[in-house]
């Protein structure tokens, strides 16, 4: 979990499996990282509707899962899909870089 540039590095892409969900700290923001259908997204690990993690919510369709009121959010864009949650989550860039994942600002 080094940090160099703005970039922060995640793993080795072939430590990262599919459906594995990671956590790093952007510039002292808690982002979390899941590996989905192959590729890697990255979203601020809080929930806009409570200050709640989304590490370790379930992610299907493209969407993760709030634990705490089941508010879903877009892997892609960030949006809000489901109630409570109405506002988006920012995301990060997912860069894969020599077999390394990298998280950056978008
Ligand atoms: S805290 Fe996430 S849906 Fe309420």
């Amino acid at each position: 979990m080094s940090e160099t540039q703005g970039r922060v590095r995640v793993g080795r892409e072939a430590e990262l499996p599919e459906g594995s969900q990671t956590e790093v700290s952007v510039e002292g923001v808690s982002v979390m990282v899941v590996r989905y259908e192959g590729q890697f997204y990255a979203l601020r690990n809080n929930c806009t509707h409570k200050d709640y993690p989304l590490l370790g919510g379930e992610v299907s369709a493209g969407r993760i899962t709030c634990a705490k009121h089941g508010g879903r959010f877009e892997l892609a864009t960030g949006k809000a899909r489901a109630l409570p949650a109405v506002k988006p989550v920012k995301i990060y860039r997912t860069v894969l870089e020599a077999g390394e994942v990298y998280v950056e600002e978008l």
